[in-house]
C-alpha cells in the first residue's frame, strides 16, 4: 500500500487512539509514526483540539528514519560512517514534503548538482523503494524501528 492507501485504514485508527490519549493521558509526548504522517498528525492534532487539550509541543510526527536514510546516502557516496554523518531533514513525510537539507550537513559535504538531485529524489522516495523490494510484504521495518527508538529516546532525555 502507498501511504495514501493507508490512510483509509489508519485515519480512523489514529483518531480513536487519541481520543483516548486525550482523556487518560492529555500531558502525554505523542509520537504519531503510523502513515500517512502528513495527515495523521493534523488529525491526532484535531482530536486533542476538540477534546480542549491540545498542545503542539506534545504533538510529533515521527519521521526521523527520512534523517537516518539521509545520513546512510551520502555517507556511503562519501565513504563515511554514517554515524558520523547528520543531515537536517525538514517538512513531512511524503515524496517532495520530504526536504532533505544536505547543505547543511555535518561533516560539511558537497556534490555536483546532477549527484545532488538524484541524492535528494532516492531520500524522498525511499519509503517507496523499500515497499518496491518487499514486492507486497510491507514496508521499512528494522529501520523504521532504529528511527522510532531514536526519536523515543530524544525525547525522553529532552527536559521537560
Ligand atoms: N513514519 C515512518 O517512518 C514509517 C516507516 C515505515 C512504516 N510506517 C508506518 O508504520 C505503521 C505500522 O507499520 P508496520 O510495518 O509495523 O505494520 P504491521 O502491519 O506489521 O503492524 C501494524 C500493527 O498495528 C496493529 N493494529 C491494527 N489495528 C489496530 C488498532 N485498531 N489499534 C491498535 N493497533 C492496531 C496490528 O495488530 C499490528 O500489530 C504503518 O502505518 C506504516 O505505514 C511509518
Amino acid at each position: 500500500m502507498t501511504r495514501d492507501d493507508l490512510f483509509n485504514t489508519n485515519a480512523s485508527i489514529v483518531r480513536d487512539i487519541i481520543k483516548a490519549v486525550a482523556e487518560v493521558a492529555p500531558k502525554a509526548l505523542i509520537g504519531i509514526i503510523s502513515n500517512p504522517v502528513n495527515s495523521t498528525v493534523p488529525i491526532a492534532a484535531e482530536v486533542l483540539k476538540k477534546a480542549g487539550v491540545f498542545d503542539p509541543r506534545r504533538l510529533f510526527g515521527v519521521t526521523t528514519l527520512d534523517i537516518v536514510r539521509a545520513n546512510t546516502f551520502v555517507a556511503e557516496a562519501k565513504g563515511l560512517n554514517p554515524t558520523d554523518v547528520n543531515v537536517p531533514v525538514i517538512g513531512g513525510h511524503a515524496g517532495i514534503t520530504i526536504i532533505p537539507l544536505i547543505s547543511q550537513a555535518t561533516p560539511s559535504v558537497s556534490f555536483p548538482d546532477d549527484q545532488l538531485k538524484a541524492l535528494t529524489g532516492r531520500i524522498q522516495e525511499a519509503g517507496t523503494e523499500v515497499v518496491k523490494a518487499k514486492a507486497g510484504a510491507g514496508s521499512a521495518t528494522l529501520s523504521m524501528a532504529y528511527a522510532g527508538a531514536r526519536f523515543a529516546f530524544s525525547l525522553i532525555r529532552r527536559k521537560w
